[in-house]
């Protein structure tokens, strides 16, 4: 059983290598999406439940994406806000500035290489997810003062966790 690793894990700090399609199995993927769900995530990337290997799942629009070994390619100028909360850090919900758009690579389980261009929503939960095979936490873009007066917090219902 595969279970949430914790941001005081170092483990979760490594960069990951890059997948070999063949041990993503189905349970892995079963798994890592009921985790997800069960913690009210909307993403989550296989280093969080003690996989090193560059790979994440996510829902949107009702749909679970797979994604294998992506290269974000392009990231917008423009940026935007938006409160983020992550299945590894629990109780901490920050405002976090993110490029609104990124144009995207990756492979699907049957080996075909992908390339789209995301926005909004989308191209935040990939950022995020992206950020933790190379080790990084949203919270190591706030500053230094804004870390230390971090204060855990109960979710409330429109607060996202990525
Ligand atoms: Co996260």
């Amino acid at each position: 059983m595969l279970t949430l690793k914790n941001y005081k894990d170092p483990f979760l700090r490594r960069t990951a290598k890059p997948a070999d399609i063949k041990n993503i199995t189905t349970e892995i993927i079963n798994e890592m999406t009921e985790l997800m769900y069960a913690n009210r995530g909307i993403g989550i990337a296989a280093p969080q439940v003690g996989i090193s290997e560059r790979y994440f799942i996510y829902e949107f629009n009702n749909q679970i994406n797979l994604i294998i070994n992506p290269v974000i390619i392009e990231k917008s100028d423009a940026t935007d806000m938006q409160i983020e909360g992550c299945l590894s850090i629990p109780n901490i919900y920050e405002s976090i500035s993110r490029p609104v758009m990124v144009r995207v690579k990756y492979i699907d389980l049957s080996g075909n290489e992908i390339e789209k261009q995301l926005f909004g929503l989308e191209s935040r939960i990939f950022q995020h997810e992206y950020d933790h095979l190379d080790g990084k936490f949203f919270i190591d873009y706030l500053s230094l003062v804004r870390k230390r007066m971090l204060k855990p917090h109960e979710a409330k219902t429109d607060q996202i966790i990525f």
